[in-house]
């Protein structure tokens, strides 16, 4: 059995790419509602969190876990190092995805307000010669947004408007190249793309899931469990 946590929702979209992908996997999904949002939290609130996560998973009979929140995975070099070999984080799958995509070499980043002040995803891309400059911007907003219940088939036009709002330094900054730098902005990843057209999303879910997929076994009985 795998094991997926995020602090809530954003978890879900990794978890389905998975499940697409590998319908017989056995599952058991963590979601931290009691402690969302992760990403006003501090390094040391995460450092505890993650690992009481980790442990919970492990516990339950997970083998191997996916850190389905790129706030959690901001942590991950501060784990200890039983918890970190059996974690999966999802910056650097992401990065790779994004440093592959991107022609002009310039990458934003929209992401939790933790994620953003940690640098992670700029010191991940700055690792591909392909990156040139990348363009952090928070985003904490949006968590809140899809926790209520907005995504890309349920959004009034005002919050639509918000969103195109909260892009506009991504729009200027140039970049060929946007990273969902957040599992929960998955859910709104049309009416992001609407917002700026011509540029590449990159989905940290789906490179969480492809990755965790490398590695996943061809048998189970297809079971997710779902715990908070
Ligand atoms: N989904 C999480 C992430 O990828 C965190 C959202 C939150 O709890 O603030 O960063």
């Amino acid at each position: 059995m795998i094991g997926i946590f995020d602090s809530g929702e954003g978890g879900i979209n990794a978890l389905r790419e998975i499940k697409k992908r590998a319908p017989w996997i056995d599952v058991c999904f963590l979601a931290d509602r009691k402690n969302a949002p992760y990403g006003t939290k501090s390094e040391s609130e995460l450092v505890e969190l993650v690992s009481r996560d980790i442990e919970r998973l492990l516990l339950i009979g997970a083998n191997k876990i996916l850190m389905a929140c790129c706030t959690a995975s901001t942590v991950y070099p501060l784990l200890d190092s039983r918890l970190r070999s059996a974690a999966l984080p999802i910056i650097s799958p992401t990065a790779e995805a994004a440093a592959a995509a991107t022609v002009n070499g310039k990458v934003g980043v929209i992401a939790t307000e933790a994620t953003v002040s940690s640098g992670a995803f700029s010191t991940a891309l700055s690792r591909y010669g392909s990156v040139k400059q990348t363009f952090e911007v928070p985003a904490q907003i949006l968590v809140q947004m899809v926790e209520s219940g907005i995504s890309d088939g349920r959004a009034p036009d005002v919050t639509r408007a918000k969103i195109r709002r909260l892009l506009s330094p991504i729009r200027e900054s140039g970049a060929d190249t946007l990273v969902l730098g957040c599992t929960h902005f998955c859910r709104l990843k049309q009416i992001i793309a609407g917002s700026l057209p011509g540029v590449r999303i990159i989905s940290s879910s789906l490179s969480g899931a492809l990755e965790m997929l490398k590695d996943t076994p061809h048998h189970g009985r297809g079971e997710t469990v779902y715990i908070d």
